[in-house]
């Protein structure tokens, strides 16, 4: 779910919209806005479906006020509905809450409330909070900002609130913990933007506060920003400044937000890559220079250079064993991370999904580096797995896209992807970032530790640095797999196969295409096939086949036979100038040669687009699929 709120001089709901539209790829089920106009009246409009059906039910109504709140909903606790959507009014009307995240104890809580009296409308946690609120305040005589900490003090779970007195229309009374949570400051004060990130505050200031966790904001225009923990100790109020290109949350001129980011991947690895990749020129020249003189650094030659390896060698080094936790697409880029680590580092390395992690009571040793890998840096299973390793003494490496996110700043050290925002709900460019991270990690390490031979890390160097440029090649079959996508959206069931280092790609293909097209999906190690899927196969089943010419490629070519002989359509995704592979399979799509472990972030682009064009075949929403979130701050 996605908050944002203001309170200034400035109509509230032009900016509240343009928020939630920002915000959107966080949940989209429902939304609605609640503003406090000139003369003290408090309104509330809401819409079942997107930010534009929110836009056409407050048409012609009274949208002025200079504060407010407002919400895009991704449902946790009852049906998408209206009566469901927020912002929620407490039971005398004249309190109106957002909320993303969970109150865990909502029943007990709604029980003891309706004993004295409250009665509910919906189904959500989030009205028995607000209705909390309002029996603090009546109890306790107080202002807004105490009885949201009276009413917090009771609540297990997690949240990021937004409350607003239609009584003192001058305060924005914000809260958090474990959902983020982003205040911006006007200048002089004079404004405030609350918002679950920062992409809705960054076109109007640059200043912003992270919220911690069970930490209270009151926002008083024409005073300084007030933050007070849950037990009424000010807290020091840190100001930072964000850095975000309002470009880059624009489409760019591509139809979704998808293509577009499955486009800037070239460049998006360019800086992902940029001061931690250096690799000598043909002339002997690199591209680590010293800004102030402009010279090339003579004393950096091939190398990679990471400064959280540099700074942490020794912990990194000791490590017994690495476990790399995630979810969803991360949680893929982790399996690929544990072949590069070790391979390279000769150190053992788990993978789990967060989710799993967490309840399993895993054995975890302070020797261990639990390396957590998450695009948003905000989900909750990632962020709840890191904390309890973090309790076990576990030293915490982060590869998080989102900077200053919440799993950002519970990490020891870690590395930014550094691909820019990633607004398209499947993801893309964060994925090949990942992967760009892990090789660079990989290899800094291997390089440090002393496992890796000196000419393969050259030549691993080099051929990196070449990948944005390959990348650009795989790109121009855009048009020829859009024709592709044509064929297949009849398919209801596809499988997709890989080996090896292909193997990773062949799920986080098959997750693409379930995400956006709905057809369901299944990745497998193409060797295990044999064992199960095969039953599968018919001649309405396509199977996609990672085939690149690497090592298990000749096994491959045999998994490709054995589904022809049945009867299945084959798909591959192959080599410059493979011959023997379209013989068998139906279409094939190059991607040019690398080394084996670089080949996923060229193999996986083919399989972006083909999920991109299946569902734009389908008329989806791609940008916006059905029931999926972003960023997942619930467990
Ligand atoms: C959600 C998204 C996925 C994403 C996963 C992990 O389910 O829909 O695309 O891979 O969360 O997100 P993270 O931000 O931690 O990488």
């Amino acid at each position: 779910c996605g908050i944002v709120g203001y309170i200034g001089h400035r109509d509230a709901f032009d900016i509240l919209v343009k928020g939630l539209h920002r915000l959107e790829y966080r949940g989209y089920d429902s939304s609605g806005v609640a503003l406090v106009n000139g003369a003290d009246e408090l309104h509330v409009y809401k819409a079942k479906g997107k930010v534009s059906d929110l836009e056409h039910a407050a048409e012609g109504k009274d949208c002025s006020g200079t504060v407010g709140i407002a919400h895009t909903r991704w449902a946790t606790h009852g049906e998408p509905s209206v009566r469901n959507a927020h912002p929620h009014v407490s039971n005398s009307g004249n309190l109106v809450i957002v909320h993303n995240g969970i109150i865990e104890n909502f029943a007990l809580l709604r029980d003891q409330l309706k004993q004295r009296g409250f009665h509910f409308n919906s189904d959500t946690d989030t009205e028995v909070l607000v209705n909390l609120i309002e029996y603090a305040q009546q109890t306790h005589h107080c202002n807004l900002a105490e009885a949201v900490r009276h009413a917090l003090r009771k609540c297990i779970g997690a949240y990021a609130i937004a409350v607003l007195d239609q009584r003192d229309p001058r305060t924005l009374v914000a809260a958090r913990k474990g959902s983020p949570m982003v205040i911006g400051i006007g200048e002089n004060d004079s404004e405030f933007f609350i918002a679950s990130d920062a992409t809705p505050i960054a076109e109007y200031t640059k200043n912003v506060v992270y919220v911690d966790d069970e930490q209270i904001a009151v926002c008083h225009p024409g005073q300084p920003l007030d933050i007070t923990d849950l037990r009424n100790q000010h807290v020091d109020v840190s100001v930072k400044t964000i850095d975000m290109d309002l470009d880059m949350l624009d489409k760019g001129g591509f139809p979704h937000y998808m293509l577009k980011e499955i486009f800037d991947q070239p460049n998006c690895l360019r800086d992902c890559m940029r001061g931690r990749l250096f690799a000598e020129d043909d002339m002997g020249g690199n591209d680590a220079y010293d800004p102030s003189t402009g010279y090339a650094d003579p004393n950096v030659h091939n190398d990679v250079v990471l400064s959280a390896v540099r700074n942490n060698r020794d912990r990194l080094l000791s490590a017994s064993r690495f476990i790399i936790v995630a979810c969803g697409t991360s949680w893929h880029a982790g399996l690929i991370g544990k072949q590069l680590i070790e391979h390279y580092c000769k150190i053992p390395v788990e993978v789990d999904y967060a989710s799993e992690f967490r309840y399993r009571d895993p054995v975890i040793y302070p020797t261990d580096v639990v390396i957590a890998i998450s695009q948003s840096g905000e989900t909750a299973d990632t962020l709840a797995a890191i904390k309890l390793a973090k309790e076990k003494g576990a030293c915490i490496f982060g590869i998080v896209n989102a900077v200053g996110s919440s799993i950002a700043r519970e990490t020891d050290t870690g590395i930014y992807i550094h691909v820019g925002p990633e607004i398209g709900v499947a993801s893309t460019k964060a994925f090949t970032g990942q992967l760009t991270c892990l090789i660079l990690l990989a290899l800094a390490l291997g390089h440090t530790k002393g496992t890796i031979d000196e000419k393969e890390y050259v030549d691993m160097i080099h051929e990196l640095n070449a990948i944005p440029a390959k990348i650009e090649e795989v790109l121009k079959h855009n048009e020829d797999i859009r024709l592709l996508a044509r064929t297949y959206t009849y398919a209801t069931n596809f499988l997709y196969l890989g080996r090896g280092w292909n193997y990773p790609v062949a799920l986080e293909g098959a997750l693409k295409l379930k995400e956006i097209s709905y057809i369901h999906a299944e990745g497998y190690p193409a060797a295990e096939m044999k064992h199960g899927p095969i039953a599968l196969v018919d001649n309405m089943m396509p199977c996609l086949f990672v085939a690149t010419h690497h090592k298990g490629y000749e096994k491959i070519i045999s998994n490709m036979q054995e589904v022809k002989a049945r009867g299945g359509r084959i798909i591959a995704v192959v080599s410059a100038n493979d011959d023997e592979v379209s013989k068998i399979a139906d279409a094939v799509i190059e991607v040019p040669d690398t080394l084996a472990p670089l080949a996923p972030l060229l193999s996986v682009i083919p399989l972006q687009m083909l999920a991109y064009h299946i569902a734009v075949e389908k008329g989806l929403n791609v940008d916006m699929p059905r029931n999926l979130a972003k960023s997942v701050t619930v467990e």
